[in-house]
């Protein structure tokens, strides 16, 4: 178990995070299913098999990302990627009347949590001189979708941290680099009004909703050692939404 390469994935009871976390274990990874909803990790860190544990984690809390990643260092002997996915899309509203408590609620988790789980890490990973994270921001974050102020504004923020702290460790042995995802076929569009929906769907070239495994992909070269020479980078999947 010791040469594993061993991967945190944040948000991987469902959707994406948890196509991200079977794809890197099918890539030889073991991997932590970190979630609120621990219950439904622990049951597909299950299902995943040998070299996957479920991860009791609110990425909101600072004092439990330290103690999430000292637990699955303690288990898999080290940490070599972090995949920043939890996330919520807030409901879709007008900023006038927008209420107060979504924007700070959307704000903890979708950019506080990539902050708070990216400073845990790094100890680590800058003392062993290497480690891949990848931040799941949104096409949202450089576009800007009406009527979802709080989810565009933390995924912007997301852009903008990635490409600091890119930055920052360059020179350190960690890649750092983000991914801006169109609209994928998940539980998150529940939360959204099918207006919201549609208008997400009929802004994409390719007509179509993008599937998680479609992410997962991505993610996975950006999380592997192939991933040599770039940094602080910002990954376009939208089925041709954002050719920029
Ligand atoms: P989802 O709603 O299917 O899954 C999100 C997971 O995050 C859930 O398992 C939930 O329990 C977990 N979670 C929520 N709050 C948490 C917290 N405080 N701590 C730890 N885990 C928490 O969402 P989906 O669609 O899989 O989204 C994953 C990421 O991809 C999110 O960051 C989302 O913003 C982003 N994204 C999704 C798109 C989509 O169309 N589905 C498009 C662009 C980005």
């Amino acid at each position: 178990m010791q040469n594993k390469r061993v991967a945190i994935v944040t948000g991987a009871a469902r959707g994406i995070g948890l196509a991200i976390a079977r794809r890197l274990h099918d890539d030889g990874c073991a991997v932590a299913l970190a979630d609120v909803d621990i219950e439904r990790a622990r049951s597909e860190a299950a299902s995943i098999g040998e070299g996957a544990m479920p991860l009791d984690l609110d990425v909101t809390d600072p004092d439990a990302c330290e103690r999430g990643v000292a637990e699955v260092i303690g288990r898999f002997g080290s940490l070599d990627v972090l995949v920043n996915n939890a996330g919520i899309g807030g409901n879709a509203h007008s900023v006038d009347g927008y209420s107060v408590d979504m924007w700070r609620r959307v704000m903890a988790i979708n950019l506080d949590g990539v902050f708070h789980c990216c400073r845990a890490v790094l100890p680590h990973m800058l003392e062993r001189g290497t480690g891949w994270i990848v931040n799941v921001a949104s096409i949202a974050g450089k576009e800007g979708n009406p009527n979802m102020c709080a989810y565009s504004a933390s995924k912007a923020g997301v852009i903008g941290f990635t490409k600091s702290l890119g930055k920052e460790v360059a020179q350190k042995g960690v890649i750092v680099n983000c991914i801006t995802p169109a609209v994928i076929e998940t539980e998150i569009l529940m939360q959204l009004n099918q207006q919201a929906v549609d208008y997400m769907v009929s802004r994409i070239p390719m007509g179509r909703t993008g599937k998680p495994e479609e992410v997962a992909a991505m993610v996975s070269w950006l999380s592997s050692p192939e991933c040599s020479f770039t940094t602080g980078g910002v990954f376009d999947i939208s089925g041709g939404r954002a050719t920029y």
